[in-house]
């Protein structure tokens, strides 16, 4: 049900985008109007959402470790695993953020021969994760192309790259194809795993079913029905220079790929998708474990009167002793 509210939800922006352009002649609405207003809904939340993790307090050092912290010079240091500086934090971030390596640690819980419990290996999510995120990637860098008056050196070598299979006419990307697939595998294990389904929320869904529109309108364009790349770049490089214009020739199939990405950003900073900003600022991640090598003292902490054992054996010293219980000063 939640996956059909998502699958509709979807739909029906879709379908505003083509009627509004194909009907009501709303161009510059879809074409600039809503696009500065995502971006700067994207933009103005992003800061309030990072100020607000930025304001958390958060005196202790708090990483997940699964490794041998700094210690005596004869104990092996896990440096990746137990950073105790930046260069390691940074070392384990990179690794994270590029290969989602603790994804990669997954693990699924079965039953093995019979009633015994057993973990076994779930790399699926992971590969999943990785083929999605990084032609993701590459499409959007691709993408600057339509940004840039020259295209640089770099988006030609990703276009060369991706489309090195020589396949059709215009070449096939294989990160388009990559993409959908991997998109379509990880709603297919929502719906598919009963666990899965019964976790997931529209919020889970709908973001997939947004970047599956984006993908899909934007294959229909490049090789279905061709969208008007001349005017596209004129209407892109008029929003990127504060210098809007609509030119005419352009498809309503574009302004609904326009749409569902205004969408995208817009939701963006809403959603769990700011996980995308928010593992750079996650204390258990970022932070080196240093809690041995440094005192860690709570900044907010406030004097509190203690009464040391020393004193308490000063106060009640003569009845201790009286009472037959060890003292430490005679
Ligand atoms: C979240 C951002 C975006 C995603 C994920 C995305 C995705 C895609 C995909 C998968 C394609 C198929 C062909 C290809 O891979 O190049 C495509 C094509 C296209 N996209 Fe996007 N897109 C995004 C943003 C944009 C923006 C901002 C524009 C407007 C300037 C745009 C305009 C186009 C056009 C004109 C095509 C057809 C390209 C061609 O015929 O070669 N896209 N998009």
């Amino acid at each position: 049900m939640k996956a059909i509210i998502s699958f509709i939800a979807v739909l029906a922006l879709a379908a505003i985008a083509y009627a509004g352009v194909a009907m009501g002649n709303m161009q510059y609405l879809f074409g600039v109007v809503i696009p500065y207003l995502a971006v700067a809904t994207f933009v103005i939340f992003m800061i309030l959402r990072v100020l607000k993790w930025g304001s958390s307090p958060n005196p202790f050092r708090i990483p997940t470790t699964c490794g041998q912290q700094k210690s005596l010079p004869w104990i092996k240091h896990s440096k990746l695993e137990n950073p105790s500086n930046v260069l390691g934090v940074a070392g384990r971030m990179a690794l994270e953020v590029l290969f989602f390596r603790s994804l990669f640690r997954n693990l699924k819980l079965q039953t093995h021969q019979g009633s015994q419990l057993a973990y076994g290996e779930a790399k699926w999510l992971w590969a999943a994760g990785m083929a999605f995120h990084w032609s993701f990637l590459i499409i959007l860098i691709r993408h600057l192309r339509f940004f840039t008056e020259q295209v640089p050196a770099s988006v030609k070598l990703a276009e060369g790259l991706d489309s090195f299979l020589q396949i059709g006419t215009p070449l096939l990307y294989i990160t388009d194809v990559v993409l959908l697939a991997a998109v379509f595998y990880l709603f297919l294990r929502r719906i598919g795993i009963p666990q899965m389904r019964y976790i997931s929320l529209v919020n889970d869904y709908f973001p997939l079913f947004v970047i599956l529109g984006i993908g899909l309108t934007g294959v229909l364009m490049r090789y279905f029905y061709k969208a008007d790349i001349v005017s596209v770049k004129m209407l892109a490089m008029g929003l990127v220079g504060f210098n809007p214009s609509v030119p005419q020739g352009i498809g309503p199939l574009f302004y609904v790929h326009l749409f569902l990405i205004c969408t995208l950003f817009a939701y963006f900073p809403f959603s769990k998708l700011v996980h995308m900003g928010g593992v750079f600022l996650s204390p258990t991640r970022v932070l080196a474990n240093t809690s041995r090598v440094k005192r860690h003292v709570n900044p907010w902490n406030y004097p509190v009167h203690v009464h040391t054992y020393e004193e308490y054996e000063n106060d009640f010293r003569a009845k201790m002793k009286d009472a037959g219980l060890p003292v430490e000063k005679e």
